[in-house]
């Protein structure tokens, strides 16, 4: 486990986030496109949330582009938040923009004047020594190489193709800047999700987004990091939500509508909502994919679940 150093809270207080003006709150949003990226299902989560006042501290283990995090810091306005991701690369990316927003605009600048292929295969192959220039060219091969995928081969190493867009936006100010002040009351980390039953408390309201359980032997794809999710991540995670309803956590977690998430979530309340997603081999082709959300609260707008607690 890694020991980041907590976030000192700043000077900031929280009444006068910028973002609570309407203007600012459109700039509420992920930087980077991830894959499993839940910013499409944003609505339809937004009736399944806890009360407002209910939620003052925010947990997301399965970090990715931090979608629901955003979303949830503009509507549910939690004073703190623990983020956490396996993806130490992606942390660091995450560290970076609520530290070093500046200087991180100003590398983005200059990739933004030197973009084009060759160049995109040039920073590929770089490892800058500083965590901001890292987070830069994380940034940047993220705006820039194929579908906004992150995918390492086994040494870690990025081995995503040019993404061949006309004019990709590779630097979005306002975007980084409403993103850095909503991560200042966060402390990110890199772990893994079992780490999480440590830290939990009674009240706290997580959201767990896992790579998905595979809707066909072909469906899959785990590669955030050099590791894989496999059945038994997936069992270990279950048992782990278990435990964290016992001790009074507000739980809300995504997967895939597949008989095993039904089984090991038989206990919960499991929401169906409907997602564009990749359905075949022929990556262009996407349709409507049932997935679930299961809670273990009643939500502020309550709908009636498909499946009922026996
Ligand atoms: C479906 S994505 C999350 C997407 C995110 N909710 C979003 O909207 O962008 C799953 C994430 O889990 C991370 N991950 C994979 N294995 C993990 C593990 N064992 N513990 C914690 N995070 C893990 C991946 O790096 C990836 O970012």
């Amino acid at each position: 486990m890694s020991t980041r150093r907590p976030l000192s809270t700043g000077r900031l207080s929280y009444q006068r986030f910028p973002f609570r003006t309407a203007e600012n709150a459109a700039f509420l949003r992920p930087f980077v496109k991830w894959a499993g990226g839940k910013r499409q299902l944003l609505r339809q989560f937004q009736s399944l949330y806890p009360e407002k006042d209910s939620v003052s501290r925010y947990l997301e283990p399965f970090l990715g582009s931090g979608a629901v995090f955003f979303h949830v810091k503009g509507l549910l306005q939690p004073t703190r938040a623990l983020l956490t991701d396996t993806n130490a690369e992606l942390i660091d990316t995450f560290l970076a923009v609520r530290d070093e927003v500046d200087n991180l605009i100003e590398l983005l600048r200059q990739h933004t004047k030197q973009h084009c292929e060759s160049y995109y295969y040039e920073v590929r192959t770089q490892s800058p020594s500083t965590p901001v220039a890292r987070a830069a060219r994380v940034i940047y091969l993220n705006k820039t190489g194929f579908n906004g995928l992150y995918r390492v081969n086994s040494r870690g190493l990025f081995n995503v193709p040019y993404g061949h867009r006309a004019k990709p936006t590779i630097l979005s100010e306002a975007l980084l800047r409403a993103a850095s002040v909503a991560l200042r009351n966060a402390e990110l980390h890199a772990r893994d999700f079992r780490d999480l039953f440590a830290v939990a408390r009674k009240g706290d309201f997580i959201y767990l987004d896992p790579p998905y359980q595979p809707i066909s032997k072909t469906a899959k794809f785990t590669s955030y990091t050099s590791g894989s999710f496999g059945e038994n991540d997936q069992r270990d995670l279950a048992a782990l939500y278990a435990k964290l309803d016992r001790r009074g956590c507000l739980l809300m977690l995504s997967n895939s509508d597949t008989p095993l998430v039904r089984e090991l979530y038989a206990d919960f309340c499991i929401h169906q909502v409907s997602a564009r997603r990749m359905i075949n081999s022929d990556g262009e082709k996407r349709g409507p994919v049932s997935e679930v959300v299961v809670l273990n609260y009643r939500p502020k707008a309550h709908r009636a679940p498909t499946s009922q607690p026996g």
